[in-house]
């Protein structure tokens, strides 16, 4: 598919793991359910499966009543992920009741209300020790990352074997290996419809921001105003007193909210054809902080249009240089917005003559930020459902991954729902299947 998929994709032989993936769970069980299946780019079905098994003394086997789509998953979608096979499934984002455990599990029982992080962390190597539990180191296979990378990162729920091959949470069930770590409980005084983005965008966000070093005061510029960007904007706002917010997207209802709900200075990229330019010129001198929130799928000029399109890059480089640009000399660029492979025009000049910070946030560590982002929801500085727009059965999977992906009107977050959900909390959105 690219240039990082020359790669011999499965010759290299998987690293060994700590815990069984998706290939080598029981297959015995004859009891099904339903999940999302990926079948090749743009093609996902919803189809009955075999119901995953407890494997390991530390997994959990988790009755699904909350998932959801994610930019992410939308990268998957594409078929733009390393090692993504046929017949894998996909989600990475749910919430839960426990429904079996093994002998190992002490941290959560049978009939617990909990929210799963999307990443799979040991909770016990190096890394994890050190609450980088997203370069867990072993909780991946994938040689083919250990390769491209010079290291492997942790696994990841539902996200292709180059992240260690699990099945994923779009799913009635869904198993998950050191639960002990992996899983948080949530207080009944919080709804569904707020819990789940723990498991995610909320932590996530929460991760850029502070990663990025972003303090009181200063000026940030976000790029991307998707799920990912707005909560980074409210978390900059609610708790961590940007002075000023500059938020750069083109869809008008994105922006329009953030400028609504927390002041943010909106950009349009349709409208203003230099977007460094002219961010320089409202802010003299530069952005302080900016957090990529796009990535590496969003091409903009011709040149990596065509380049990525024959393969001669993975990822653009259209954002981080007008980052580059955007930020003032000695400024910090985190980015939290996905980037796979190579890309071809990066502007190193600037990032070494300004002496710029780059900080590649990495998959965040949901587990770190997960307690604390929770007491902002249960305070009120930090609401989730702002941007939650939908709410579907498991059975509208397709059709959700379909309209997600067109940004369909208004369609930002979506709860999905199982046979096992509670009905919508009040004031949240109703069920919209056709
Ligand atoms: N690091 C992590 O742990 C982590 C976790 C979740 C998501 N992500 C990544 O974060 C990114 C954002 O996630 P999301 O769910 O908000 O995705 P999204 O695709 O819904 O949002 C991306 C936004 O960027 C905008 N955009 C496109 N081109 C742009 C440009 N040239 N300039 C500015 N904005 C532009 C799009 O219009 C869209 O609103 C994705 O790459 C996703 O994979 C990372
Ligand atoms: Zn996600
Ligand atoms: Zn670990």
């Amino acid at each position: 598919m690219n240039a990082a998929a020359n790669l011999a994709q499965d010759k290299m032989g998987a690293k060994p793991t700590a815990t069984a993936n998706q290939d080598s769970q029981n297959k015995s069980e004859k009891r099904t359910m339903k999940a999302c299946v990926w079948h090749g780019k743009e093609k996902v079905a919803l189809e009955n499966v075999p119901v995953p098994q407890i494997t390991d003394p530390q997994d959990a086997l988790i009755k699904v009543t909350g998932t959801t789509v994610c930019g992410s998953d939308l990268h998957l979608y594409h078929g733009e992920i390393l090692q993504l096979k046929d017949g894998d499934i996909l989600g990475h984002e749910l919430m839960g009741i426990v429904d079996q455990v093994g002998e190992d599990v002490t941290a959560v029982k049978p009939g617990d209300r909990v929210v799963a992080a999307f990443n799979i962390a040991c909770g016990s190597c190096e890394y994890c020790k050190k609450k980088l539990y997203t370069s867990c180191e072993v909780t991946n296979d994938s040689s083919v990352e250990e390769k491209l990378y010079g290291q492997k990162t942790g696994g990841i729920m539902g996200y292709s074997h180059f992240v260690g091959g699990f099945a994923g949470g779009q799913a009635e069930y869904t198993r998950i290996p050191f639960a002990n770590n992996n899983l948080i409980k949530v207080p009944d005084s919080v709804i569904d419809e707020k819990a789940l983005f723990l498991s995610d965008i909320v932590c996530t966000a929460y991760h850029a921001v502070w990663d990025a070093g972003c303090s009181e005061g200063e000026t940030v510029g976000v790029w991307g105003a998707g799920p990912i960007g707005l909560h980074v904007v409210q978390w900059l706002r609610n708790v961590f007193k940007a002075k000023r917010i500059i938020l750069v997207d083109n869809v008008e209802a994105r922006l329009h909210l953030a400028q609504q709900r927390w002041g943010a200075e909106p950009v349009n990229f349709d409208e203003i054809s230099n977007v460094s330019e002219h961010v320089n010129k409202i802010v003299p001198g530069g952005l302080d902080r900016v957090i990529d929130c796009a990535g590496f799928r969003y091409t903009k000029s011709i040149v990596h249009k065509v380049e990525r399109a024959v393969g001669l890059e993975t990822d653009a480089s259209d954002i981080i240089n007008e980052c580059l640009r955007s930020v003032r000399k000695f400024g910090t660029i985190g980015i939290i917005a996905d980037y796979a492979g190579y890309t071809n025009h990066f502007l190193i000049g600037a990032l070494m003559e300004k002496g710029i910070r780059l900080i590649g946030c990495g998959q965040a560590p949901i587990q770190r930020h997960w307690h604390e982002c929770l007491k902002h929801i249960q305070d009120g500085t930090f609401d989730p459902t702002v941007i939650l727009t939908h709410r579907f059965n498991l059975d509208s999977i397709a059709e959700v991954y379909k309209r997600f992906d067109e940004k369909d009107a208004g369609m930002m977050k979506v709860f999905i729902a199982t046979k096992f959900s509670n009905p919508p909390s009040e004031g949240m959105p109703q069920l919209q299947d056709a």
